[in-house]
């Protein structure tokens, strides 16, 4: 969701307006892909890297995360969606993590949409705790080195359980993974729309799946 600062800059708002603007395209199209049949919609909103914005910057996207929380689960619930969050998580306040433990459990019971919020999350860092996990287990004797399968680190990241991503959409024209899903995304289709993410519509969601729909997934054969 790229875009929001530089949605606040051209009005001549503070960055964090922008983000509160990103909170209305986060509804749109959550809307549009339960409509559309979407399983699974992943949404990257902080990522570890995010720490280094300035703290004014931090502060207001943790206090949005929070309003998030409250004002939307109803709404959410009602539409069925089941909410996740993947991420590191040791880093945030007591408060957030209630917050999205909150989210977590109100929406446990969703069966349209399973939307899951990327939070304090590094792709890297994730690769490598599992690694990590992977290697202690080895040294204790519990798993055979020749037993690492991909499955087996798959079933090692956050997103054990949660299909890897058949389209990764990332807006206002930067085309870069950005530390994202590195594993996950090995045979994910891309697209870069130059809309910013507060602009970005219904019509250009459904668009993207479109663009989605016509490309010729082959998995490396012919
Ligand atoms: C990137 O744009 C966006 C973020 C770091 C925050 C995204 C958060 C939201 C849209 C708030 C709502 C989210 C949820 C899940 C409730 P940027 O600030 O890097 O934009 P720029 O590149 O134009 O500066």
């Amino acid at each position: 969701m790229d875009g929001n600062g530089r949605w606040a800059k051209l009005r001549g708002k503070e960055r964090y307006e922008g983000h509160i603007q990103g909170v209305e395209s986060v509804r749109r199209v959550v809307r549009a892909a339960a409509d559309a049949g979407v399983e699974y919609l992943t949404l990257y909103a902080f990522s570890t890297e995010n720490w280094g914005r300035p703290a004014e910057e931090v502060d207001a996207l943790m206090t949005l995360f929070c309003s998030c929380v409250i004002n939307e689960t109803p709404e959410l619930i009602e539409q069925g969606v089941k909410v996740s969050v993947i991420g590191s998580r040791t880093r945030f306040s007591t408060e957030v993590n209630a917050r999205l433990d909150e989210i977590e459990e109100r929406t446990a019971e969703g069966k349209v949409l399973n939307l899951i919020l990327v939070l304090d999350y590094s792709s890297r860092e994730e690769i490598t705790m599992a690694v990590r996990n992977l290697a202690a287990k080895v040294a204790e004797g519990a798993l055979a080195a020749e037993e690492i399968s991909e499955s087996l680190i798959s079933e090692n990241l956050y997103t054990t359980g949660i299909p890897d991503p058949d389209l990764i959409i990332r807006t206002s024209g930067e085309c870069r993974l950005s530390n994202f899903l590195l594993w996950q995304a090995s045979y994910a289709e891309f697209y870069f729309p130059q809309t910013l993410w507060p602009d970005f519509t219904e019509e250009e969601f459904r668009k993207a799946l479109e663009v989605y729909a016509s490309r010729e997934r082959r998995y490396g054969t012919l």
